[in-house]
């Protein structure tokens, strides 16, 4: 059986395309969300994707991910720098996660270098575009097979 990973995307996430491409490139979320599949399948995974603008949707997603999913790959824009309900529901999870940002944190804003889920990821990939995410994929597999 495939190895299953869900691919969590938060607040104002749906609509990469419209926000500054100097940060977050010019995909749409559909065209990342296809280029994570195409590195998911490379990976021999079977992978979901999610999104919501809804912080209570997104907790009640990490509550439900263990059912449907082995590992988690998570971007969840500005709640990373602040939402400790998500990081409550991540503890929940309790599977493998890792975190990915587009841009590059540690080069922007100082209240963007805090992230209140990173004591609980296997590690942040952060800066690479669209490819930090094939990054975070290698990271789960080398997690989940060992
Ligand atoms: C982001 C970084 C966050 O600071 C920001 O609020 C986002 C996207 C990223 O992918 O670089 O919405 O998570």
């Amino acid at each position: 059986m495939k190895i299953r990973v869900q691919v969590m995307h938060g607040v104002n996430l749906d609509v990469l395309g419209r926000r500054p491409s100097e940060h977050y490139g010019g995909l749409t979320l559909r065209e990342l969300e296809g280029r994570v599949q195409g590195y998911a399948r490379e990976l021999g995974f079977d992978a979901a994707f999610f999104q919501t603008n809804h912080e209570g949707e997104f907790c009640e997603g990490l509550h439900r991910a263990q059912e449907r999913a082995d590992g988690l790959v998570l971007n969840p824009g500005a709640w990373t720098h602040y939402s400790w309900a998500i990081h409550d529901a991540l503890e929940v999870a309790g599977i493998p996660a890792v975190e990915v940002h587009l841009s590059a944190l540690d080069e922007r804003e100082e209240w963007r270098q805090a992230s209140v889920i990173a004591d609980l990821c296997l590690g942040t990939v952060q800066g690479k575009g669209v490819e930090g995410y094939r990054e975070a994929l290698e990271m789960l597999t080398r997690e989940l097979n060992p």
